[in-house]
């Protein structure tokens, strides 16, 4: 654990040894998806003084002891002692009494291997952004989670959102996600853009919802309008699941008028193996929604067209390398199995029967590292950083990085430049961190690097310091 988080932790609830087991309790198990100061991540904060599921220590300590499963909250009663799960629940309290930490400030600038570099805020006041996407350098689109689609244009970040997008369940870990510039937007009759987003199904009579899936449209901007809607993948509603996490997901277009997306495993790990399930896969189709011809499983009966890769966890990462046009994908992992992943048609990435992790309990999943016939990760990250966005810088600021593949990471709060040679890692190197969630990151049309934000939810700007 990091000495300065402990601290931050420390000085929360004073310094007694109390206090510090509690923190470190609460390092090891939970700050995974509540965040590393309680602020909260995957799941939501545990220090502002909301609980949903009750405010008192009886109801927290029950909490941690039988989880809150089908939301994604897993149960301690087998991993913490009855001790250990009261001291948490103390901790939680005393840390809520005493909270009002804040945010440490945004350096000006970062010192790099290669670089010296300039940060600057690019887009703030913005409500949990999740995805950007550049037409130039001047214009672009961000999605936020809980629904709106925003536009920058003259480099303006607009305050109205467009009208009439989708429908988002903006629940959990759901909502509007990623969003993408058709690659030939500009010609005539095209100007198609792309979303991704959390699809919710009508609440029944009883008030509860039949579930949610993973759904991909494009339509066109009519002045502050959605206009044209297509959708271009609906899974059948019998496969919807009423989980509120792991929905994926990014957009990225292939070399052949072709369009990769990811759907996370909705939380039911045997589905990624199940090829007629349609969560646990990366997918591929065209741009006007079709199937392309040389899909892997495209004639095979049971199995759905559009999935290329099967057996991922939660892929919220995915980049085409610049030259050799290969498909790369960052996947969460369980506790210790964040992976890295070189895509390729009708291969099985093993989630869950191989995996470097542990359930966030810290049961084990499976013993299985490896196993015939499944794909090895090319890297993995243990600890877990939260691995989330990535993107291949294309290299004209930053010259030296060029075809490196940039990393973001939630839980970690940090940027990394991964410098890979055919398909293995030679070097990572941290170069921004702890100024907050890293949602997302894409190289702009300028060069400069821009890094979405969570905690605060703004947008900053990397580019090189000139030398005087
Ligand atoms: C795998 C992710 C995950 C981990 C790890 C995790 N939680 Fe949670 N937790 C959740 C989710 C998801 C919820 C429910 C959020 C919702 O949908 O409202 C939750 C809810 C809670 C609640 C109820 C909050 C309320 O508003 O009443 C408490 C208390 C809590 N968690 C404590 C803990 C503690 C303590 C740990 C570590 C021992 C922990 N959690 C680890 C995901 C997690």
């Amino acid at each position: 654990m990091k000495i300065s988080t402990l601290l931050a932790l420390v000085t929360l609830v004073g310094i007694s040894a109390m206090g510090q087991e509690a923190a470190k309790l609460y390092q090891a198990n939970c700050s995974h998806c509540h965040g590393n100061k309680l602020q909260g991540g995957s799941a939501q904060s545990l220090g502002d003084g909301v609980w949903k599921f009750g405010n008192s220590a009886g109801y927290i300590t029950r909490n941690i002891k039988f989880g809150i499963t089908h939301l994604g909250m897993p149960a301690y009663e087998e991993t913490l002692s009855e001790r250990e799960i009261r001291v948490l629940a103390n901790f939680l309290l005393d840390a809520e009494k005493k909270s009002g930490a804040t945010q440490a400030a945004l350096p000006e600038f970062l010192q790099t291997l290669d670089y010296d570099i300039k940060v600057e805020v690019w887009a703030e006041g913005l409500d949990i952004p999740w995805g950007l996407t550049f037409l130039d350098a001047e214009t672009a689109l961000i999605t936020e989670r809980t629904g709106q689609l925003r536009v920058v244009a003259k480099g303006h970040l607009y305050s109205k959102s467009v009208n009439g997008t989708p429908e988002v369940l903006a629940e959990g870990q759901g909502g509007l996600l990623d969003v993408a510039f058709d690659p030939n937007y500009a010609d005539e009759g095209n100007q198609w853009v792309y979303l991704s987003y959390s699809h919710g199904l009508e609440l029944q009579p009883n008030g509860k919802r039949a579930g949610a899936m993973t759904k991909l449209v494009r339509g066109r901007i009519n002045g502050n309008e959605w206009a044209d809607e297509q959708v271009l993948f609906e899974a059948p509603h019998e496969t919807y699941r009423t989980t509120r996490h792991h929905y994926g997901t990014r957009i990225v277009f292939g070399q052949k008028d072709d369009l990769y997306f990811s759907i996370g495993d909705r939380g039911t790990g045997a589905h990624a193996q199940d090829l007629s399930k349609p969560n646990g896969k990366i997918h591929r189709i065209h741009r006007d929604g079709s199937i392309p011809r040389d899909n892997p499983f495209r004639h095979i009966k049971t199995a759905m067209p559009s999935i290329f890769s099967y057996g991922h966890r939660n892929p919220q990462g995915l980049a085409l390398h610049p030259k050799t046009g290969q498909l790369w994908a960052a996947e969460h992992g369980p506790l210790g199995g964040d992976e890295l992943n070189l895509i390729f048609p009708s291969i099985n990435y093993g989630w869950p029967l191989i995996t470097y992790g542990k359930n966030y309990n810290g049961t084990s999943i499976t013993e299985f590292v490896r196993k015939e016939g499944m794909q090895q990760p090319i890297w993995y990250w243990k600890p877990s950083t939260a691995v989330c966005g990535i993107d291949f810088y294309p290299g004209d600021l930053f010259p030296k990085w060029k075809n490196k593949l940039l990393v973001g990471s939630l839980k970690y709060e940090d940027l990394r430049v991964l410098d890979i040679e055919k398909d293995r890692v030679m070097h990572e190197e941290v170069i921004l961190k702890n100024a907050g969630r890293v949602r997302d990151v894409v190289c702009g049309p300028d060069g400069a690097i821009y890094v979405v934000l969570n905690d605060p939810c703004t947008i900053l700007r990397l580019s090189p310091m000139m030398k005087k």
